[in-house]
């Protein structure tokens, strides 16, 4: 009896994010490049969540493919994750119209304007990540459908805040006006309840689901994040201000202690005079390249990015994304069923 008193609560609290997303849970499989695939994007949706296509590194005509794909695996809900700085990002957001797809996420980068307002027009809802109260305000004024608050103890390119943080900053203003789904070091249904009793609509996991059964992804992959601890998941560090290094939490590992290296010896080139700075700033700027590719397709998680969020820590054995789902319904429930007694 508590607990389908529980279950109805839990409902009651992530109805508007169900209600946006059209699903029955509202848990976003976040977008993951190289790894949210049609497979695992469909079972998300099947086992009742949200799945998201990430594009990243797709060209226009392989996302025509792969939103086909998805339509013949699920026909449930879903929607693609665009990244702003793809250099083709103008025929990703034609596909989105052509496919008319209800849901498209901007990520990397401030979304822009057109693209907004392109998507809007074609009868996409369009979701953005909000790094600060000030953007959340901008992307409302602009007319964007939804939020997304990623803290920095996600998995993959990640902003200064932890989502904490992020929380309290931007739901007590903007949850009344807009869906909010919170993101980054989400692992169990104990925190999803605590996030939408503080206004979110829901949340958005990555890590948690690449030890899945549908998830392609290597199984040196797979495997580097069942032994990985929260810990080992870090961000790249910077050695010198004239260095941009973009800040990517990922497992350590060979690639990225070469990456440490490769900028100590860059700067002590372009000190001596050996290296002129844009030469080794291309350097630094390329080393990265390819590397998440080679660790998530070939599984060389020496050389490849090992990209995962601190939530890999929680992240024990490989299981079917039902019984990922299930496992954090349980848990919500039974947390808010501890509470009811
Ligand atoms: C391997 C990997 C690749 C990712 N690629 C993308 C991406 O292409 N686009 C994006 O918006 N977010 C990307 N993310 C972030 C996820 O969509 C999600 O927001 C994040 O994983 C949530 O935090 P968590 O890892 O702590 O669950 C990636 C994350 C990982 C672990």
């Amino acid at each position: 009896m508590q607990k389908r008193e529980a279950k109805h609560i839990l409902d009651k609290l992530w109805q508007r994010g169900k209600d946006f997303l059209g699903v029955e849970n509202a848990i976003l499989g976040g977008a993951m490049t190289w790894v949210s695939e049609p497979q695992l994007v469909a079972a998300i949706s099947n086992a009742g969540g949200f799945g998201i296509i990430a594009s990243g590194s797709m060209s226009a005509s392989i996302l025509l493919k792969v939103i086909d794909e998805t339509k013949e695996k699920t026909s449930k809900p879903f929607g693609v994750n665009l990244i702003t700085l793809h250099p083709d990002i103008e025929a990703l957001v034609d596909v989105c119209c052509e496919k008319k797809m209800q849901h498209v996420f901007l990520a990397g980068g401030l979304p822009p304007a057109w693209a907004i307002k392109k998507l809007k027009e074609a009868g996409s809802k369009v979701i953005c990540f909000a790094p600060a109260l000030v953007l959340a305000k901008k992307f409302h004024r602009q007319g964007v459908d939804a939020l997304i608050l990623e803290g920095m103890e996600a998995g993959g390119h990640i902003g200064p805040v932890s989502v904490n943080v992020l929380a309290q900053e931007i739901l007590p203003e903007m949850a009344k006006k807009l869906p909010i789904f919170i993101a980054g070091g989400i692992g169990r249904g104990e925190v999803i309840v605590n996030f939408l009793k503080m206004g979110a609509a829901g949340c958005q996991l990555g890590t948690r689901f690449v030890c899945s059964t549908e998830c392609t992804a290597h199984e040196n992959f797979k495997k580097a994040f069942i032994r990985g601890n929260s810990r080992d998941a870090v961000p790249s560090v910077q050695l010198d201000a004239r260095f941009p290094v973009i800040p990517v939490r990922a497992l350590k590992n060979k690639a990225s202690d070469e990456f440490m290296k490769q900028q100590y010896e860059a700067i002590k080139k372009v000190e001596s005079g050996a290296l002129e700075l844009k030469e080794a700033q291309m350097i630094i700027e390329h080393f990265w390249g390819g590397a998440l590719r080679k660790a998530v397709v070939d599984g060389d998680i020496e050389n490849g990015s090992i990209m995962a969020g601190q939530s890999v820590g929680l992240v024990k054995k490989i299981q079917p994304v039902q019984e990922i789902i299930d496992e954090l319904l349980d848990q919500a429930i039974c947390y808010i069923e501890k509470e009811i007694a």
